[in-house]
């Protein structure tokens, strides 16, 4: 079976990286991009983007911050010959309305959705840590003034406290609270328990003090 080429951008990225993984480990041959890549590529200059884009038949596509870039990304993608487009997204999108949250992973979306491709939208979800971590966590409700003003006090721009700050306050009018069953239908296999996630996190010591 001919193993065609897998575009990775953000390939040095927390899901970019697990993906090029992967797929590696799968045989297929994986073109890994971003800026500290061996494949250098900046998603601020789309005239570098050909050259990425050259023989890919399938891109992983992680949204930049700002709405808008992945239109033109995905215009030369087509161009390029490309078959299919995976894009990062986020739980609940259709339902972000006028929030400053996830208007890029909106955008993004848009563009996929839109183009005459193959494209699969990922909808990731948060999820939180708690038990068998070995450390005690207690629930404290917060302002989201005071939110902001922790986020920026630990070294964040006031512009990603207030997209996270929009985050929560989603999550918090119950927009994500639903269940479903993709974990199972989509791979086709029963998923771990929470709980037997977070056993094995622990012992690999994630939680562990630095
Ligand atoms: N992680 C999640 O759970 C999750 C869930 C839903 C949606 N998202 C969305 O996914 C995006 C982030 O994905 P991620 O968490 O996998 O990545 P990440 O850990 O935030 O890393 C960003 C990646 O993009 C690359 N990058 C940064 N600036 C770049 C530039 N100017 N040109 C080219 N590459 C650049 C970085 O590598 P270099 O520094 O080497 O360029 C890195 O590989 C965000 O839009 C976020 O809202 C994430």
């Amino acid at each position: 079976m001919t193993r065609e080429t897998h575009l990775v951008l953000g390939a040095t990225g927390r899901t970019g990286r697990r993906i090029a993984a992967r797929l590696r480990l799968h045989g297929t041959p994986v073109r890994a991009a971003s800026r500290s890549s061996r494949l250098w590529s900046d998603r601020s200059e789309p005239d570098g983007w050909d050259t990425v884009l050259r023989d890919v038949d399938v891109a992983y596509v992680v949204p930049p911050p700002v709405p808008g870039p992945v239109h033109e990304f995905v215009v030369r993608a087509g161009a390029a010959g490309v078959r299919r487009l995976v894009l990062l997204s986020g739980r609940g999108a259709d339902g972000w309305g006028g929030s400053a949250f996830g208007r890029h992973m909106w955008s993004a979306e848009e563009a996929v959705r839109g183009s005459s491709l193959g494209w699969t939208v990922l909808r990731a979800s948060n999820f939180a840590i708690s038990r068998a971590s070995g450390r005690s966590l207690t629930y404290r409700r917060i302002t989201r003034d005071e939110h902001v003003s922790s986020l920026t006090g630990q070294g964040l721009s006031r512009h990603d406290a207030d997209g996270i700050a929009a985050m929560f306050a989603l999550m918090e009018s119950g927009l994500i609270s639903g269940t479903t069953d993709e974990l199972a239908s989509v791979p086709g296999r029963a998923p771990r328990t929470f709980e037997e996630y977070v056993v094995r996190a622990a012992a690999a010591g994630v939680w562990n003090e630095r």
